[in-house]
């Protein structure tokens, strides 16, 4: 069985557990499951599939590979405009995330952070770094940076960030440790199926409200206890949320 998929200026190969891909200037043969890493590794940015040849097969193979990262984007980190690091400024200087993504707690978007939030900072320290020219070219020409998105739904799906803050729900629950990230990536498929399987069982990843932007995991045994209770208390009900109408309309 082969599969290969050509993405932008990437094909890639898939023959069962090896993977080979052809970038412009590169060949990476390596096997299926570690590939993230040598993505990773190689700083491949990831872009949108613009073509599926199936070359042999079944429809079995399809299935496999839809729900791969290839497909889902999962696990590779994309390139950016200017090598913000959310590593360094969350893990490092410490700051909380409504510093940046202002609108968070009662928007349907989380809102992007604006030049002149950089430049708060970045106007009086590493004022020269070539890093940061972009920025502050930004500045001068009052353009907005255009940062790549890297989590994007169908506009036939419908997410709203606030109601999901306002009940607990955790941005690691979704987003992963970004303060590990010196680029950001996806750490979820975000198909259909990853939503619903917290919205059958939203017991497991609530969390106190004023924990939200904390990305430290909780352990099972405390999860076992509150996370029923936090049901309750914040109304979950989980039956109208596994309706399609909750996101398809
Ligand atoms: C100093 C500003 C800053 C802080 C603080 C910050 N971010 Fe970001 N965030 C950005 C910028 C700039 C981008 C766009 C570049 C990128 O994707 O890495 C971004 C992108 C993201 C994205 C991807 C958006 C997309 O395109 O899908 C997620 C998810 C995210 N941040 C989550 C968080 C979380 C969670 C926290 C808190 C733990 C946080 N950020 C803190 C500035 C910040
Ligand atoms: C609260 C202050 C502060 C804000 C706000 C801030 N930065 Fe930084 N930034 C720093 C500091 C301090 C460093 C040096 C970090 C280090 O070396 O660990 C840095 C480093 C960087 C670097 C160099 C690479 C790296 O991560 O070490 C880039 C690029 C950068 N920042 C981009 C941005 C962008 C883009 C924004 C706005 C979305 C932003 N910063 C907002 C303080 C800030
Ligand atoms: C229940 C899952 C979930 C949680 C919890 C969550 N996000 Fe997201 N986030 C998403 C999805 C899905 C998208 C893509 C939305 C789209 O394409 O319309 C996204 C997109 C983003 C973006 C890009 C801008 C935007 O709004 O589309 C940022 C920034 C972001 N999230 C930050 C955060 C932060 C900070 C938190 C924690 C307060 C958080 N997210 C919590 C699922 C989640
Ligand atoms: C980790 C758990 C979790 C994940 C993952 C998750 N959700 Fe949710 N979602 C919730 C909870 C909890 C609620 C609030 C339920 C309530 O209010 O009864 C909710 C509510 C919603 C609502 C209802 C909003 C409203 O206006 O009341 C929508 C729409 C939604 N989610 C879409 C999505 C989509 C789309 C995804 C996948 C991209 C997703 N969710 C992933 C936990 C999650
Ligand atoms: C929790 C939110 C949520 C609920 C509830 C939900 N969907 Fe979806 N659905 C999604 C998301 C998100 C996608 C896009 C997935 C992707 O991009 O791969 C999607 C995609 C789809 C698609 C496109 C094909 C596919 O599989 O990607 C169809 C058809 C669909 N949904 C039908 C339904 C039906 C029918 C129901 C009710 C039985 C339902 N959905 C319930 C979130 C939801």
């Amino acid at each position: 069985m082969i599969v290969a998929i050509q993405r932008g200026r990437t094909t890639i190969i898939s023959t069962g557990n090896t993977v080979i891909e052809l970038h412009d200037h590169l060949l990476v043969i390596g096997k299926a499951d570690r590939m993230h890493e040598h993505m990773h590794w190689f700083g491949v940015t990831s872009r949108p599939i613009r073509k599926v040849f199936i070359i042999g097969g079944g429809l079995w193979a399809v299935g496999e590979f839809n729900r791969s990262p290839y497909v889902t984007n999962a696990w590779v980190a994309r390139e950016q405009p200017v090598q913000f690091s959310h590593e360094h400024h969350v893990a490092g200087l410490g700051l909380d995330c409504r510093y940046c993504h202002t609108a968070v707690e009662d928007s349907s978007s989380a809102g992007m952070p604006s030049t002149k939030t950089c430049m708060t900072c970045h106007s009086q320290i590493w004022t020269n770094a070539e890093l940061l020219e972009p920025v502050r070219e930004s500045w001068r020409t009052n353009q907005p940076i255009r940062w790549n998105r890297v989590h994007d739904l169908p506009d036939f799906a419908q997410f709203n960030h606030g109601v999901h803050v306002q009940k607990g729900v955790g941005c690691v629950s979704c987003h992963g440790a970004v303060n590990e990230m010196p680029l950001m990536w996806q750490t979820a498929s975000l198909q259909m199926e990853w939503c619903l399987s917290c919205h059958r069982e939203p017991e497991k990843h609530l969390r106190p409200r004023d924990q939200v932007f904390e990305l430290t995991k909780i352990p099972a045994d405390v999860q076992a206890v509150q996370g029923k209770e936090l049901v309750k208390k914040y109304h979950v009900n989980s039956e109208a949320i596994t309706r399609c109408s909750t996101c398809h309309y």
